[in-house]
C-alpha cells in the first residue's frame, strides 16, 4: 500500500459549508463535541436516543455483549416498531398529517395520512392473519414502487412476520432463491409496474418463481396495471377482493415483540453465488434508523421529504419506510423512471410538491446531469433545503453538479456511508458539518469507525486500508438467516482478536479524519448503485446449456458507475455466434434480473486463472480497462 494523498490532494483542500440559515437551525450544530460525548459513553448514547420510542417494556440491558459477535440490544425490551411508526402517532395531532403523498408514472396520485395507513396496515394485517401468518413467518414481497408495498411491509412487523422485500428488478431464480431460502410460504405481489411506459409484468415473474419454489402457497395479488394474469385457484387471491372481507377491520392488535425478535430478512450479494439474507431486529433498528434519519436530514414536521430509492433495497427499507414514520414526517414516492415521459420529470414533483429533502444516487445524479441543466433549470426547486446521497462513491464533478444546479449553491450534500449489513448511516455529514466533494465525511455520534492495514494498526492519512467498525451499534445485522458460520466468517474472522466489524471496502482517512470511500474489496460489484455478486451472476450464466465456465467483473461506467462484462467458455462442440450471446444476456435477465444483464459477454477459449484454478478477474479487469496487467507471476492461462 502506498501514499495517495497526491492522488486526492485537490478535493481535500475544496471546501463547502452549508449555508448559515440551514446549519443554525439544525439539530445537531456542533458536531464534534457530539461525537466526543457519544464515544465517551456509547451505551448511554444509544439508550437516550432509545428514550424518545415507546416501548411497551423498557430494556433492562442496553448492550450484551456476552455472545460476541451475537451482539444483542436494549435487551429485556418490548416493543414493536409499528407502535412507534404508526400506532403512537393516530394518539395525536399527527393523525391527520399527511405520512405518504405518492405518484404513479402514469400520473395517477395518492395521499395517505397517518391514520389512514394505520387503517390499511391494520386491514392487511388482520387479512396476513386470517391467512394463517403467525409471528415469525417469513412473508416475500415481491412489488413495484406503490403505497401497498409500504402497507405490506408494515403489516407483517405488526403483527410480528418477518418480511423479505425482493427488489422488482428481480427475476425468477433470484426470487426462487430467496424463497426458499426464507421458507417463506406466503407471497404478496402485484400484476404488474410501470416502468419507462411499460408494464413490468411482475405476476407473471412470480409464477415462475413458485414454480421452482412450491413451498408457496398463497399468492395475494395487488391491482396495479390491470393486464390480465393467471390466477392460480386455491392458491392466488386478489388484495382488493381480501381488503373486502369481514375480516379485514381496520382494528388489529400490534404484536409484542422482543427488541432482538426478527423484523426483517433482506438479501444481498457475497462473494458466492448464495445471497446472504440480512437479518434486522425490531428493537435496535428502530432507535438507530430514526436517530441517524432525523439528525443527518434535519426532519422537521413542515418537510416533505423524498428518498427515490427502491423500497426493494435496504435505503427503501430505512429510509423510506421505518424511519421518517417513526419521526412522523411527511414522505414522497414516486413508481416509474425519472425520464418518463421526459427528463424533467424528477424536478417537476419537486416544484409540485414542494419537496425540502432530495435523497438519491451518484448513478442517478450523473444520469440526470448527461441532460444538461435545461431540464431542472424551467423549475422552481427553492424548495429544496438538503440533498443526500448513497450507494457508491459520488464523483466530485456529479458532486458539483447536484451542488450547484439542483442545490443552487445553498443545500448541503449529505453524502451517507453504510451497507444492508448496518441498517443505517455510517460515515456521513450532517448540515453543520464542512464538506468535501466526494467524501462521506465523518463517522455518526457512536460509531468508532476507522481504516487499518491487515495487522490491525490504524492507518496513516492519505494510506489505503479497509474500513472496519469497531464499536457495536444498535441497527447492526444480528446474522446471516440460517448460516450464523457465515456470519461469523464474512464479517468478523479477519479481525476476530479485536472483535471488529469488517466492512468489506477500501478507504482512506484524510488529515482532517474525513473518509474517503474506494469502493468494494470483494466479488462484489455495485452497477447503478444495486450491489450484484460477480458469483451469482457466473452461476446464472453457468446454468445455460451451453456454458462450461463462466467470469464475470464490474468495469467503470461514466454513468453507471460500474457495468458487467462478462466472459464464458462454452460446452465442447457449442458453436459460438451473436445468437448464442444474445440468448445468453437474455437467459441472465431471466435468472437474475436486468440489471445484472452484460453490458458486454465474450466467448473466449480460456480464462487466465491462478496454478490453483483461480479465476484471476484482476487481469480480466486490466485487460478490459486497456491497463497493465500487474503482477501475473501466478498466470496460467
Ligand atoms: C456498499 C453497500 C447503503 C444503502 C445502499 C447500499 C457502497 C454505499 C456509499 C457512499 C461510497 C458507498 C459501499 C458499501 N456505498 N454508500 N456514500 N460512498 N460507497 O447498500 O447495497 O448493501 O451496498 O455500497 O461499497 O459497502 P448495499
Amino acid at each position: 500500500m502506498t501514499p495517495t494523498e497526491d492522488s486526492f490532494a485537490p478535493s481535500t483542500a475544496e471546501w463547502y459549508y452549508p449555508s448559515e440559515d440551514i446549519s443554525r437551525q439544525a439539530y445537531v450544530t456542533d458536531y464534534d463535541a457530539l461525537y466526543k460525548e457519544s464515544m465517551e459513553d456509547i451505551e448511554g448514547f444509544w439508550a437516550r436516543q432509545a428514550e424518545s420510542l415507546e416501548w411497551y417494556q423498557r430494556w433492562d440491558k442496553v448492550l450484551d455483549r456476552s455472545e460476541a459477535p451475537f451482539f444483542k440490544w436494549f435487551v429485556g425490551g418490548k416493543t414493536n416498531i409499528v407502535l412507534n411508526a404508526l400506532d403512537r402517532h393516530v394518539k395525536t395531532w399527527r393523525r391527520n398529517k399527511m405520512a405518504l403523498i405518492w405518484e404513479g408514472e402514469p400520473g395517477d396520485k395518492q395521499t395517505f395520512s397517518y391514520w389512514r395507513l394505520w387503517q390499511e396496515v391494520n386491514k392487511f394485517g388482520n387479512v396476513l392473519r386470517g391467512m394463517g401468518v403467525k409471528k415469525g413467518d417469513r412473508v416475500t414481497i415481491y412489488m413495484g414502487r406503490t403505497p401497498e408495498l409500504i402497507i405490506a411491509m408494515l403489516a407483517c412487523a405488526k403483527i410480528g412476520a418477518v418480511h423479505s422485500v425482493i427488489y422488482g428488478g428481480f427475476s425468477e431464480n433470484a426470487i426462487a432463491d430467496r424463497i426458499e431460502d426464507a421458507q417463506s410460504r406466503v407471497m404478496v405481489t402485484s400484476d404488474g409496474a410501470w416502468l419507462r411506459g411499460n408494464i413490468v409484468e411482475l405476476k407473471k415473474i412470480a409464477d415462475e418463481a413458485v414454480k421452482r419454489s412450491p413451498i408457496v402457497e398463497t399468492v395475494i395479488v395487488v391491482k396495479r396495471t390491470g393486464q390480465p394474469v393467471n390466477m392460480q385457484h386455491g392458491r392466488d387471491y386478489w388484495y382488493h377482493d381480501l381488503m373486502a372481507l369481514p375480516i379485514a377491520s381496520p382494528k388489529c392488535e400490534t404484536e409484542v415483540m422482543d427488541a432482538e425478535d426478527p423484523l426483517f430478512i433482506l438479501y444481498t450479494s457475497g462473494t458466492t453465488g448464495k445471497p446472504k439474507g440480512i437479518l434486522h431486529t425490531h428493537g435496535g433498528y428502530q432507535v438507530y434508523t430514526s436517530t441517524t434519519l432525523k439528525y443527518v436530514f434535519d426532519i422537521r414536521d413542515e418537510d416533505r421529504y423524498w428518498c427515490a430509492a427502491d423500497p426493494g433495497w435496504i435505503t427503501g427499507h430505512s429510509y423510506i419506510v421505518y424511519a421518517p414514520l417513526i419521526l412522523g414526517a411527511t414522505g414522497f414516492m414516486y413508481e416509474g423512471a425519472p425520464t418518463q415521459p421526459y427528463p424533467n420529470r424528477w424536478w417537476k414533483m419537486v416544484e409540485e410538491y414542494g419537496i425540502t429533502i432530495l435523497y438519491t444516487a451518484p448513478t442517478a445524479i450523473r444520469g440526470l446531469m448527461r441532460f444538461g441543466d435545461a431540464w431542472p433549470n424551467r423549475h422552481d426547486l427553492s424548495s429544496l433545503r438538503l440533498l443526500g446521497s448513497v450507494g457508491e462513491p459520488i464523483n466530485p464533478e456529479a458532486w458539483r453538479w447536484y451542488h450547484k444546479v439542483i442545490g443552487k449553491e445553498r443545500s448541503p450534500i449529505m453524502d451517507t456511508w453504510w451497507q444492508t449489513e448496518t441498517g443505517g448511516f455510517m460515515i456521513t455529514p450532517m448540515p453543520s458539518v464542512g464538506l468535501k466533494p466526494g467524501s462521506a465525511t465523518r463517522p455518526f455520534p457512536g460509531i468508532d469507525a476507522d481504516v487499518v492495514d491487515e495487522e490491525g494498526n490504524s492507518c496513516p492519512p492519505g494510506v489505503e486500508g479497509k474500513l472496519v467498525i469497531k464499536q457495536p451499534w444498535p441497527s447492526m445485522l444480528r446474522t446471516i438467516y440460517r448460516d450464523p458460520e457465515r456470519f461469523k466468517q464474512q464479517y468478523w474472522s479477519t479481525y476476530a482478536q479485536q472483535g471488529w466489524y469488517l466492512a468489506g471496502d477500501a478507504a482512506r482517512k484524510d488529515k482532517d479524519g474525513y473518509f474517503w470511500i474506494i469502493g468494494r474489496m470483494d466479488e462484489v460489484i455495485k452497477v447503478s448503485g444495486y450491489r450484484l455478486g460477480t458469483a451469482e451472476i457466473e452461476s446464472g450464466l453457468v446454468s445455460h446449456p451451453a456454458v462450461a465456465e463462466a467470469a464475470v467483473i464490474g468495469v467503470p461506467d461514466e454513468v453507471r458507475g460500474n457495468v458487467v462484462y462478462a466472459y464464458c467458455i462454452l460446452k465442447a462442440g457449442v458453436q459460438g455466434s451473436e445468437e448464442l450471446v444474445d440468448k445468453l444476456k437474455e437467459h441472465v435477465r431471466h435468472e437474475i434480473g436486468p440489471i445484472a444483464v452484460p453490458t458486454k459477454l465474450e466467448i473466449v477459449a480460456s480464462l487466465p486463472k491462478t496454478k490453483s484454478g483461480k479465476i484471476m478477474r484482476r487481469v480480466l479487469k486490466a485487460r478490459a480497462m486497456g491497463l497493465p496487467e500487474g503482477d501475473t507471476s501466478t498466470l496460467e492461462e
